[in-house]
């Protein structure tokens, strides 16, 4: 699979306000600065597609991208960065949540980690939750570059052992650099197998 043709289409503060689900959907979730936004353009060969930042908190809305006109890519805001009030916060983590229940064409979340990090509870939890909702999810390792080979593989060992003790089956995983476009072709590879699994609603 490649990407040949990539379009904002709109950005939307909750699930009402997303395009129809009348196309497949994958989306992109993971902590605020984990690499979301750097890693849907580098798939989308694209600089300014979705919006970068060095500091947390870029992405604040459910932002779809229509590929190669037949299905949306979404770069959805970071969790576990506390921008304003609690309050604010729980209602941010209510929308998107709705998002994620709600949304009847998403085929399948990436949720990225980044591969510089042992397990963070945030992340732990976040999956536990997918799956208690039987939410189809992946685990995007980002930022590969920033590790020698050595540091990488320690790290991706770690981290899939850890998740062995909690589950059965590992779910698919990718190891990942927006910067040098290690492990786009699988990811690619992965998201053109999955399409056909869009059943329209
Ligand atoms: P929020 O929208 O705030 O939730 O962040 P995000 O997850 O979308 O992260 P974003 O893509 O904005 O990247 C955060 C920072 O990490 C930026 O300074 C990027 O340049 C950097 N970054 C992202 N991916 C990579 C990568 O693969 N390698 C390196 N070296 N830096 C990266
Ligand atoms: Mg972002």
């Amino acid at each position: 699979m490649q990407i040949t043709k990539a379009i904002f289409v709109k950005s939307s503060p909750d699930e009402k306000g997303c395009p129809k689900p009348d196309k497949p959907e994958y989306a992109f979730i993971g902590r605020s600065n984990v690499g979301k936004s750097s890693l849907i353009n580098s798939l989308c060969h694209k600089k300014d597609l979705a919006k970068t930042s060095a500091k947390p908190g870029k992405t604040q809305l459910i932002n779809h991208f229509l590929i190669n006109d037949t299905w949306y890519l979404v770069d959805l805001p970071g969790y576990g960065y506390a921008r304003t009030s609690k309050s604010n916060l729980e209602k941010f983590e209510a929308l998107i949540s709705e998002y994620i229940i709600t949304r009847k064409n998403l085929i399948c979340l990436f949720i990225l980690i980044d591969s510089r990090l042992e397990m963070q509870n945030i992340d732990a939890e976040f999956m536990e939750w997918c799956a208690d909702k039987e939410i189809p999810f992946c685990i995007v390792f980002t930022k590969s570059d920033k590790l020698t080979r050595n540091q990488l593989n320690t790290n991706i060992f770690k981290y899939t052992n850890q998740l062995k003790k909690n589950w059965e089956e590992l779910p698919p995983y990718f190891i990942t650099s927006a910067e040098t476009g290690a492990g786009k072709e699988d990811l690619m590879n992965y998201i053109g197998e999955n399409l056909q699994y869009f059943v329209a609603p």
